[in-house]
C-alpha cells in the first residue's frame, strides 16, 4: 500500500455531481470516466462543445458570469477543467462555493510561459534557457540571451498558445523584433530552440491525501506543432525516467496538485548536460495519456476524476505496448477503414465539423500481451 500523507477528506458518494468547466473532448472523456464509475455532471462552458453530448446537465454562460457561475455551483458537488485557460477570477470564485480540483494555483502558473519556468526553474528543475519580453525595453537583453545560447531560438506568447499557436521560429538575432512585432507585442518568451532527441510527458495523479501515482511515459511527436502520436513505452532508459517522474513529482507537490497532471520534456539524450528539460505542464489530462483508455486497467479520466472526489486511486498498470494517434482534421473522414482496423481501439469525439487541425479523435494501436 502507498503511504498515505493525510486521510481528511471524504470520499464523494456514487451520484454525486461532477462540475466540468469547458465542454471539449477532453470534458467528454472526462464525463464518460466519471458516470461509469456512478457520478453524474455538469458540464460549463461558453460555447456548447462534444462534451454536451454525454453529459446530463450543461449550462452555457461567460466564465466571467458570476449569476450563471453561483448557479452551476449549486447543481455540483465538485469543480474541475479540461483546459488551462479558464480565467484564475472564474476558479478563485467557485472556490468560495465549491471544493475545485486542481486549484487555482496550478492554473495561474500553467496560464503564464513566464511565471511557468519561473516556477519550474525555481524548484531546481530544468527548463530550456530563457528571456522574457514583457515590453520593448526587454528586446535587447533577449537578444543577448539568444546571441549567448546561438540561434535558432522560438518565441512564444506567454498566454493562450496552444498545439504549436502563438509561436514563432526565430532563425538569426536580427529577427527577435520583427517576430515579437508579428505576435503582437504582447508578453512572450524567447527560448533557445532545443536540438532534443524526442519528446516525453510524465502523467502524474496526485491524490488529496498527497499520494501520487505515475502512468508509464509516452514518446510524443509532434507535427506542425500538434500532436500527432504517442507511444509506450518511450525508449528513454529506466534511471532516466525515473528521473522525470522524479521531476514531474516535485513539480506537482509544489502545487498541492490534486488530479492528473502532464509534465512535457524533451528528452536530449543520456550523455546531455542535462538530459531532461521541462517544457511545459498542463493542469489537466491530457492527449499523450489517451493511450491509458485502452492500456491500462485504469485510464487517466478514471483517475483524475478518483481524485478530485477523493477516492483511492486505480492501478495505472499498462498491460499492453501501444501507440495513440490523432485524427486530425479530414483524417476521421476514414472512420469506417480505421474501425476495422485490427487491435486498433477508434475513439471519436462526434465534433460536426472537420477543420483543418481540428482534433477529431484518436485512434489506440494495441500489441497485447506485450506490458510494460
Ligand atoms: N524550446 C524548444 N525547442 C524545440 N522545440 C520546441 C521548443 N518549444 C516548443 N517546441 C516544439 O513545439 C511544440 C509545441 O510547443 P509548446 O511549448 O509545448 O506549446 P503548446 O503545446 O502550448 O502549443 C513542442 O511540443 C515542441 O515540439
Ligand atoms: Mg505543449
Amino acid at each position: 500500500m502507498p503511504r498515505r500523507k493525510a486521510d481528511r477528506v471524504a470520499a464523494l458518494p456514487p451520484r454525486s455531481v461532477i462540475g466540468i468547466l469547458g465542454s471539449g473532448q477532453l470534458g467528454r472523456m472526462l464525463a464518460q470516466a466519471a458516470s461509469r464509475i456512478g457520478f453524474r455532471t455538469h458540464i460549463y462552458a461558453a460555447d456548447s462543445g462534444p462534451a454536451f453530448d454525454v453529459t446530463g446537465a450543461h449550462s452555457v454562460g461567460g466564465y466571467d458570469n458570476l449569476v450563471r457561475l453561483d448557479e452551476f455551483a449549486r447543481a455540483v458537488d465538485v469543480v474541475t477543467y479540461e483546459f488551462e485557460n479558464v480565467p484564475v477570477d472564474a476558479a478563485r470564485h467557485l472556490i468560495t462555493r465549491v471544493p475545485v480540483h486542481p486549484g487555482p494555483k496550478a492554473l495561474e502558473v500553467a496560464q503564464d510561459r513566464i511565471a511557468e519556468k519561473a516556477f519550474i526553474s525555481d524548484l531546481g528543475i530544468s527548463v530550456a534557457p530563457f528571456a522574457a519580453i514583457r515590453t520593448r525595453d526587454e528586446l535587447g537583453a533577449a537578444r543577448a540571451a539568444l546571441a549567448s545560447w546561438g540561434t535558432p531560438g522560438i518565441l512564444k506568447t506567454a498566454r493562450l498558445g496552444y498545439d504549436g499557436k502563438g509561436q514563432a521560429t526565430v532563425h538569426a538575432l536580427e529577427e527577435v523584433d520583427s517576430a515579437w512585432r508579428q505576435l503582437g507585442e504582447v508578453p512572450c518568451v524567447l527560448e533557445q530552440r532545443i536540438a532534443f532527441a524526442f519528446e516525453i510527458s510524465v502523467l502524474v495523479v496526485r491524490g488529496q491525501d498527497g499520494e501520487m501515482i505515475f502512468y508509464d511515459i509516452p514518446r510524443n511527436t509532434h507535427a506542425d506543432g500538434i500532436l500527432r502520436r504517442s507511444a509506450v513505452p518511450s525508449g528513454v532508459p529506466a534511471a532516466f525516467e525515473e528521473r522525470a517522474r522524479t521531476m514531474a513529482g516535485r513539480v506537482a507537490d509544489a502545487l498541492s496538485y490534486v488530479g492528473v497532471l502532464a509534465v512535457e520534456m524533451f528528452w536530449l539524450g543520456p550523455d546531455a548536460a542535462q538530459p531532461l528539460l521541462v517544457n511545459e505542464i498542463a493542469p489537466r489530462v491530457h492527449n499523450s495519456g489517451h493511450w491509458t483508455m485502452d492500456a491500462c486497467a485504469a485510464d487517466q479520466f478514471e483517475n483524475h476524476i478518483r481524485a478530485i472526489a477523493a477516492w483511492p486511486l486505480a492501478p495505472t498498470t499498462r498491460h499492453s505496448e501501444a501507440e495513440m494517434v490523432n485524427l486530425i482534421g479530414p483524417e476521421a473522414d476514414a472512420w469506417l477503414t480505421l474501425a476495422a482496423g485490427p487491435n486498433a481501439c477508434l475513439h471519436l469525439y462526434g465534433k460536426r465539423e472537420a477543420r483543418p487541425g481540428r482534433k477529431m479523435g484518436h485512434v489506440n494501436y494495441l500489441k497485447p500481451g506485450a506490458g510494460g
